[in-house]
């Protein structure tokens, strides 16, 4: 049996359909451009768009860096991926909050993270939901690329 050594990675947004598929894709493209064995995974804290595609807008801005997001499916995060996952990143603080509700103990609240706090530790930025706004995504892309970054420097 294969000694597993990596993290398993859970990116969380509201629907998951704009920003924690297009935090997903990203994370994934650096840990394989980087040869290392982790895990990354996505999740609404929201069920209106289960079993959806990414939203076509996270789709083209992925697609415009090289990256596809189209194979990913939305589904609700549950109580369950506390234990599943060693790192859960929230967008923004209602994900956070909604995340921290489901927590019943400090080993799983202390995987929890507000992602932008990566790259201003204690700012408590938020990602911006870009749902209505069609020009919100290059935004988007550019904070969690930052961030991802960031993450893998830290927890390499
Ligand atoms: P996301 O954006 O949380 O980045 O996936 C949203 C997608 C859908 C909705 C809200 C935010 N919605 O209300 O349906």
């Amino acid at each position: 049996m294969k000694y597993y050594c990596g993290m398993k990675v859970l990116m969380v947004c509201l629907g998951n359909i704009c920003r924690s598929p297009l935090a997903e894709g990203i994370l994934q493209m650096k840990i394989k451009a980087q040869g290392l064995d982790w895990e990354v995974d996505s999740a609404g804290t929201g069920a209106w768009h289960v079993g959806e595609q990414p939203d076509r807008r996270s789709i083209q801005v992925a697609r415009k860096n090289g990256i596809d997001i189209t194979y990913q499916r939305a589904r609700q995060f549950q109580a369950q991926d506390l234990d599943t996952f060693d790192l859960i990143f929230a967008m923004d603080q209602s994900n956070l909050a909604n995340i921290l509700r489901k927590a019943n103990n400090t080993i799983q609240e202390k995987k929890v993270h507000l992602i932008m706090n990566q790259v201003d530790p204690n700012a408590n930025r938020s990602v911006p939901d870009p749902y209505y706004d069609d020009d919100g995504f290059e935004q988007v892309y550019e904070m969690l690329d930052k961030a991802c970054d960031k993450i893998i420097a830290r927890w390499v």
